[in-house]
């Protein structure tokens, strides 16, 4: 049976219309801690996947208003990392390891911009899990779709994306602890406005700097035991300067990611600002992730009155940076407040 066979015959059998939403997300503070069971404070964003269909049985087909291909996949998938064309593998990746009870048939929208480091690949995942009606807890659909993503791409990447869009409660910033997997509300304070603003730099996570960082923490946490939890002379002892670095990157962002919720608790502004400058040099001397296009950006809007910090969001290498600004100040980007977690519903 050809895939379009498929799609025909499926369509008779095709379920209500259903809409899965699910927002990407700006990380405040706490990057490249995911993966060493450390603390991060991210927040969802109001940009968002959205994907629109009905269920149908065998086949997934689905159309992007971001790409040119459309994706056909018959079920069961059993190769979500060959799948074409490539923007696919995510879909592929949850449909292949989720289970999912039938296929779907219908179009993708974003309004996240992909490559820019506010979680595009995550959003696309979990949208994608609950369009074909996958049901798991937020915690469990987390692991399952950060499992689909790493099989689909090779990436070894954390679950902070997937967490936050799935766990997150609406108008508040979650504080994920990634030892024990838990998730915090967190509230922004009146006076505190964040903004998302893209350094224009495009990325992919599929060259080997993000597992190569990850593989250096690694190492330096068999020598140390867990990062989040060494003794800081114990790190500077470290003989390998490379592991040193990234030791005390994770070390001193999970320090930086609980003083800034205390920061917040207290609306203090200043404190929050100054932790993110610092957590942003820490990035970018420690572990090495910035780029002179994110360079650049963040000396302009620190330049600008009322911005009180200004940080790298996300794995780096290019993507957006993250401002926190009084009220008021102009900044050139997306002005954000916390939206709430993924959603699914039948129309
Ligand atoms: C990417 C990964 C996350 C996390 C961040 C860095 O967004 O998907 O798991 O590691 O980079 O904090």
């Amino acid at each position: 049976m050809t895939n379009r066979a498929a799609t025909d015959g499926a369509a008779a059998d095709a379920g209500p219309m259903v809409r899965a939403v699910a927002p990407g997300r700006v990380n405040l503070i706490g990057d490249h801690t995911d993966y060493m069971g450390g603390v991060a404070l991210p927040m969802t964003i109001p940009l968002a996947t959205t994907i629109t269909g009905r269920r149908v049985p065998h086949v997934v087909s689905l159309t992007s208003d971001h790409e040119p291909e459309t994706l056909h996949l018959t079920l069961p998938v059993t190769d979500a990392a060959r799948t074409r064309p490539s923007w696919g593998r995510y879909v592929a990746g949850v449909t292949q390891l989720g289970d999912p009870p039938g296929g779907f048939e219908g179009i993708i929208t974003s309004t996240i911009p992909i490559g820019a480091g506010l979680s595009s690949s995550a959003s696309l995942t979990v949208a994608a899990a609950l369009a074909l009606g996958i049901e798991r807890d937020p915690i469990e659909l987390a692991r399952l779709c950060q499992r689909a993503e790493n099989t689909a791409t090779g990436v070894p990447s954390g679950i902070m994306d997937q967490l936050t869009i799935t766990a997150s409660q609406p108008g508040t910033a979650t504080l994920i602890d990634f030892e024990s997997t838990t998730v915090e509300p967190v509230s922004i304070p009146e006076g505190f406005q964040f903004w998302v603003i893209d350094s224009g730099q495009r990325r992919t996570l599929d060259g080997s700097r993000y597992a190569s960082r990850r593989t250096e923490c690694e190492r330096a946490a068999e020598i140390l035991g867990p990062l989040r939890h060494a003794d800081p002379v114990t790190i500077e002892a470290l003989i390998d300067h490379v592991l040193r670095s990234r030791a005390r990157h994770v070390h001193s962002e999970c320090v930086r990611v609980s003083e800034f919720a205390h920061a917040l608790d207290n609306g203090d502004i200043t404190t929050a600002g100054r932790l993110m400058d610092e957590g942003h040099a820490s990035l970018r001397d420690d572990f090495e992730v910035s780029t002179d296009a994110i360079e650049g950006t963040v000396d302009s809007l620190r330049a600008i009155p009322g911005v009180h910090g200004v940080r790298l969001t996300g794995a780096g290498f290019g993507g957006c940076v993250v401002a926190l600004a009084e009220p008021g100040v102009e900044l050139p980007g997306w002005s954000v407040a916390p939206a709430g977690p993924a959603t699914v519903e039948v129309l």
